[in-house]
């Protein structure tokens, strides 16, 4: 990476491109989401390593349930695997935390979601918020109701970012979408506000350091205005 770098606070990924990916290979979507998720701890490593405070990684969204029964069966599996890594996140002192809803994912699935972040909650480094069953829609309408059952009045516009899934992380300065769509599907939209948005056509089991490097560096020749006039 090139020097004297501003490095963003909290990148948000849509992580999209596994199946195109796998059938490029001649393999099954399953294959792209298996390399897919094995991209999840090396990239993170590396964004703790580099300055980054927070990582959001969109993994399963509130529409996914629209997929084959057997893919996202496939997909609900994927926490699992987070068993044989969860040394590596401490040892680089990695807090995970996961957005999403908790009453649709199988028990197992959101064991080993649970187990994740119970045995990080003690690290001081980078968040790696992992969005799973995420969608903007449901945290705000889980805060909504929240704030109305318990008859709490916010005290600014701001406050409402106290209610999402997301109050401990910074807003996100750096918002990735891999695989060549040019659309938010339902990610972090509030918190994606005054985000630069960088989408690249590198399917996401190909994203590398390299790439998130790229990203950055383009992040860095971005003028953040937040609505005011910088010379
Ligand atoms: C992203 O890859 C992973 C998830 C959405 C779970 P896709 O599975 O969407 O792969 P493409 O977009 O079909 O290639
Ligand atoms: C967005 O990818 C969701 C995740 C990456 C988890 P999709 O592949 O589901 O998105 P759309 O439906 O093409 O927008
Ligand atoms: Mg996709």
């Amino acid at each position: 990476m090139k020097e004297n770098l501003r490095i963003p606070s909290h990148i948000a990924i849509i992580l999209d491109g596994n199946g195109r990916w796998a059938k490029l290979q001649g393999k099954p979507r399953s294959y792209g989401h298996k390399v897919g998720f094995d991209r999840v701890k090396s990239l993170s490593i590396y964004a703790s390593k580099i300055g980054v405070k927070a990582l959001s990684l969109y993994c399963f969204s509130t529409e996914n349930w629209a997929r084959p029964e057997a893919e996202v069966k496939f997909l609900m599996s994927i926490p699992s695997k987070f068993q044989k890594d969860i040394k590596d996140y401490i040892d680089n002192n990695i807090k995970v935390i996961v957005s999403g809803r908790k009453d649709r994912v199988p028990k197992a699935t959101l064991d080993s979601l649970n187990d994740l972040i119970n045995k990080t909650k003690e690290c001081t480094g980078m968040i790696v918020n992992i969005c799973f069953d995420y969608g903007e829609l449901n945290d705000v309408y889980n805060a909504v109701n929240y704030l109305v059952k318990n008859n709490i009045k916010l005290k600014d516009e701001k406050d409402i970012y106290n209610y999402l899934s997301t109050k401990e992380l910074p807003l996100i300065d750096l918002l990735i979408r891999t695989g060549g769509e040019l659309r938010l599907s339902n990610f972090l939209l509030l918190e994606a506000s005054y985000a630069e948005l960088y989408f690249t056509k590198v399917y996401w089991p190909d994203f590398n350091e390299d790439e998130l490097n790229k990203a950055i560096e383009e992040y860095n020749n971005r003028n953040r205005r937040f609505g005011g006039i910088k010379e």
